[in-house]
């Protein structure tokens, strides 16, 4: 059994311009010990998803459905309260975009990692401020780090203690919203490496959402390829960067730069589409180089390969074989 299985998840915006649908019905399951990198352009909705799957939804909510499990239980249903009591933290948490510049600036580094723990009752500070020490130890900075203000620490050592936030209630998951995108590169491979490490020696279940296809292709089991709201392709992470199928995620893997080869990487030419406003039949279309006379007229489907492989393309439909 998958640790988490989402069916036809669908989060729509309200906005000045109409309904905007940033998650428009994506199925998708983690198996346990397994990174599942969800990968895309901006906007791609990459950021709404993760936020549905915690819960976290602006004021502006069109539409929140679907059907999520963890382990087997359907956390859909349950009331907003029950799933800020159960869930959110304890079970799914996350480590948000860009977020490591909203650390309490007055506060003490410890405390804020210690702050979750007092939620258990009969848990005393003394025991959560221990905690807090031992977990920026796991995340590879000093204990003392505790005593520190968050302004005397660099944007690498800000998102270890993200990280050590998010893992304080020891979740089932954990989300990581492009945990390194605002970090140099150096940075950014130190962080990787603490993950991966996590990975190994913790059996960590993580997202790993990034709009790196090089990055996520460095510590994901299987990946998912998103755009404009949609997984247009999904499979495990050597089939995604092996053999991709569809039209976007072989354009996205062209883009890479590459040290070994003499071809330079290439633009995906266009822009993504217009969210309140999609095209009729496949929204990558107006981009795609293969087009079918059939995906200007209908939305394509998935199509499932036996190994699991799913792609949401016509170019892969029984009529063309
Ligand atoms: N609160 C919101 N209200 C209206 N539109 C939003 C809101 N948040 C995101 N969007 C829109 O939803 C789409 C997906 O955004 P987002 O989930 O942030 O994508 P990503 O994380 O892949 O960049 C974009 O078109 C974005 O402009
Ligand atoms: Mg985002």
């Amino acid at each position: 059994m998958p640790l988490l299985n989402v069916k036809d998840l669908r989060l729509s915006y309200n906005t000045d311009n109409g309904v905007l649908p940033a998650v428009a019905g994506v199925s998708f399951s983690v198996e346990q010990g397994q990174t599942l990198g969800i990968v895309g352009e901006s906007g791609a909705g990459k950021s709404s998803l993760a936020l549905a799957l915690m819960r976290i939804l602006p004021r502006n909510v069109a539409a929140f459905t679907g059907c999520m499990e963890l382990e087997g239980v359907d956390i859909y249903k349950l009331s907003n309260e029950d799933y800020r009591r159960q869930i959110r933290w304890r079970k799914i948490s996350m480590v948000f975009q860009g977020a490591m510049d909203s650390l309490n600036p007055v506060m003490k580094v410890g405390r804020q990692v210690a702050e979750p723990l007092l939620l258990n009752p009969g848990f005393s500070r003394r025991q959560a401020d221990a905690t807090a020490r031992r977990l920026l130890e796991m995340v590879m900075l000093s204990p003392d780090v505790a005593n520190s203000y968050p302004h005397e620490l660099s944007g690498g050592m800000k998102q270890r203690v993200m990280i050590a936030m998010a893992l304080v209630l020891e979740p089932e998951l954990i989300i990581l919203d492009e945990p390194t995108s605002a970090l140099d590169v150096m940075i950014q491979a130190q962080i990787l490496n603490l993950l991966k490490r996590f990975k190994s020696e913790l059996k960590l279940t993580s997202l790993f959402i990034t709009h790196d296809l090089a990055l996520a292709s460095d510590l994901c089991d299987a990946i998912a390829v998103m755009y404009a709201g949609q997984i247009v392709e999904q499979g495990s992470a050597e089939e995604i960067l092996l053999d991709p199928r569809h039209p976007y995620s072989q354009k996205l893997l062209a883009s890479i730069p590459r040290l070994t080869e003499d071809v330079a990487p290439q633009f995906i030419p266009g822009a993504p589409p217009e969210m309140t406003a999609l095209p009729v039949g496949c929204y990558f279309q107006p981009r795609c180089h293969l087009t079918l006379e059939r995906c200007l007229a209908e939305p394509p489907p998935v199509f499932r390969q036996d190994t699991g492989h799913e792609i949401q393309c016509w170019l892969y439909g029984k009529h063309n074989e």
